[in-house]
């Protein structure tokens, strides 16, 4: 019999997609070049890989551990309709119905709102945890809300001005809101740029497109952005001072406001006391915001 071969060749899925290049003048290549030397390619992947990767099975419980740390009994949810706004991949919603509250995670990604499903209902929780694939902007619940918790999304989410009145608006009288970020924008890790460089304060000394440059080309090689508001994720350039008018000018009122708590050692929290107590140098020196705030 005749013998019959074929020629054929593979491509990955994971192939990047190619982006247009960030335009560089002479000037801003000398500077790529210079802060490439304090970049790594460790985390290097390109958002299909990223997206390819496996969702971790289990139910990650730090993000409860971190807010119970964090706020003692305002956590004390067992009972308690709670909603968690920007909700991710579902795992402190989640760990909240496991711990007895009725839960709703609300995201604009679709694909981490099927996720957070997919966890729900291998932990046996998907009649105390259900999730909503919205802005929470759009969103309009039947009933309102005990407690509001938002983790890490205050400084990525692009209206933080509008969405601080709709989380008062989902509140129920006497409810609270409870929220953890950061870092924030001025602060030595504001753009979020430990994936590639340890440099602090990099987006106050070099351009954004030469950062950005500098990410596409060890970081994140098919993020097309030019501007920080535009990397996956965003970055709303989110300070301590415009936080606080945000929250004021929704109508709530403080009941803690605490900065760097996460910081263990001695001298790390006298340092940061000492830094954070400098008039006019708050909004730039403090690292992260954790403030809980309650409804006025
Ligand atoms: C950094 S992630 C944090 C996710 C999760 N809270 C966690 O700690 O793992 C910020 C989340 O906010 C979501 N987000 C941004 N804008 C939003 C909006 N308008 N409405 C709802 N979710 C939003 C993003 O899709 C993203 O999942």
């Amino acid at each position: 019999m005749e013998e019959r071969t074929i020629k054929a060749t593979a491509t990955s899925d994971l192939r990047p997609t190619p982006v247009p290049p960030i335009l560089l003048n002479a000037f801003d290549r000398v500077l790529l070049r210079l802060l490439l030397r304090f970049c790594n390619s460790r985390s290097r992947k390109t958002e299909t890989e990223i997206d390819a990767e496996r969702p971790v099975a289990e139910v990650d419980s730090r993000n409860l551990n971190k807010l119970m740390a964090r706020f003692g009994d305002g956590l004390n949810i067992e009972g308690l309709r709670v909603l968690d706004a920007g909700c991710g991949a579902g795992d402190l919603a989640i760990s909240m119905a496991l711990a007895g509250a009725e839960v709703v995670g609300v995201d604009i990604d679709g694909k981490r709102i099927t996720r957070a499903r997919e966890k729900a209902q291998q932990a046996g929780a998907a009649d105390r945890a259900t999730f909503v694939h919205k802005s929470l902007l759009d969103y309009e619940p039947d009933r309102l809300f005990d407690r509001i918790v938002s983790v890490e999304a205050f400084e990525h989410i692009p209206e933080p001005e509008r969405f601080l009145p709709k989380m008062r608006d989902l509140l129920a009288p006497g409810g609270e809101i409870l929220s953890v970020f950061g870092p924030l924008w001025l602060s030595p890790y504001g753009p979020h740029q430990y994936g590639f460089t340890r440099f602090p304060w990099v987006h106050l000394v070099f351009p954004e497109r030469v950062v950005l440059a500098a990410r596409r080309m060890t970081f994140r090689p098919t993020d097309a952005a030019t501007r920080y508001e535009d990397i996956r994720g965003g970055l709303n350039r989110m300070t301590v001072e415009r936080f606080k008018r945000a929250v004021h000018a929704a109508g709530l009122r403080f009941e803690r406001l605490a900065y760097n708590p996460q910081l263990s050692n001695a001298p790390a929290k006298l340092a940061s006391g000492a830094l954070t107590a400098l008039p006019g140098a708050q909004p730039g020196i403090r690292r992260n915001a954790r403030p809980p705030c309650a409804n006025g």
